[in-house]
């Protein structure tokens, strides 16, 4: 089994996806072991006690980061975490963040990256007038958005999309795309080479 532990500021949607799909059996081998947020009002932890999930605020506001994130990392070693997924995660990481789980750490972006990194994506995509859009699933490393790409699904932008529809419409991919990208990661059936991340798809796995 592998731990993952789920970080979020707000609604939730992601971790949602994730929690659905291990209990339902469509993300094999891995449990969610603890739901961390930066913020007290965070809906996603409201859920995450739904699902009956140890759920903790760990409040960000006001505090030199390095210090907020080493309680973050204390509580995610004391729940034995393998693998870290930000999950609408509004926080930069302070590299001894990445540090302490060294390729350990995914993140999913409401864009194509390269391009539109940084906040509201999707409507930077509307308005630049890209045609197409999407999410991309990545590693973390010590700078923004920028990390091995793990996978990417596409979405359309329609002529009449605003941001809101947009963000709806890649939030769908992004629900498929990160189980998906958690599944090939905790397989350890990859290899990554310079900035190539290549998934060896095991014969009769239906995960590609
Ligand atoms: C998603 O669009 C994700 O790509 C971005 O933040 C948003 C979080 O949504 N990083 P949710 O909290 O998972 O619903």
């Amino acid at each position: 089994m592998t731990r993952l532990g789920i970080l979020l500021s707000a609604r939730g949607s992601n971790f949602v996806a994730i929690a659905h799909a291990i209990r339902e059996g469509r993300l094999l081998d891995a449990e969610i072991c603890i739901v961390l947020s930066n913020r007290e009002d965070a809906a996603g932890l409201v859920a995450a006690r739904r699902f009956g999930l140890p759920a903790l605020a760990i409040p960000s506001r006001g505090r030199d980061r390095s210090e907020h994130d080493a309680e973050m990392i204390e509580q995610l070693r004391h729940h034995r975490v393998d693998v870290v997924c930000l999950a609408g995660y509004m926080r930069l990481l302070s590299p001894s963040f990445v540090k302490a789980f060294p390729g350990r750490i995914l993140n999913i972006h409401p864009s194509l990256l390269p391009a539109f990194p940084g906040l509201e994506a999707p409507r930077q995509a509307l308005e630049y007038g890209a045609k197409l859009t999407g999410c991309t699933v990545h590693f973390v490393d010590e700078e923004l958005d920028r990390g091995v790409i793990v996978l990417q699904r596409v979405a359309t932008v329609e002529d009449d999309d605003t941001a809101e529809t947009l963000s709806a419409r890649i939030l769908e991919q992004e629900h498929i795309a990160y189980t998906d990208a958690i599944q090939r990661v905790i397989s350890n059936e990859y290899e990554v080479s310079e900035r190539r991340y290549r998934f060896k798809h095991k014969p009769g796995s239906d995960t590609r």
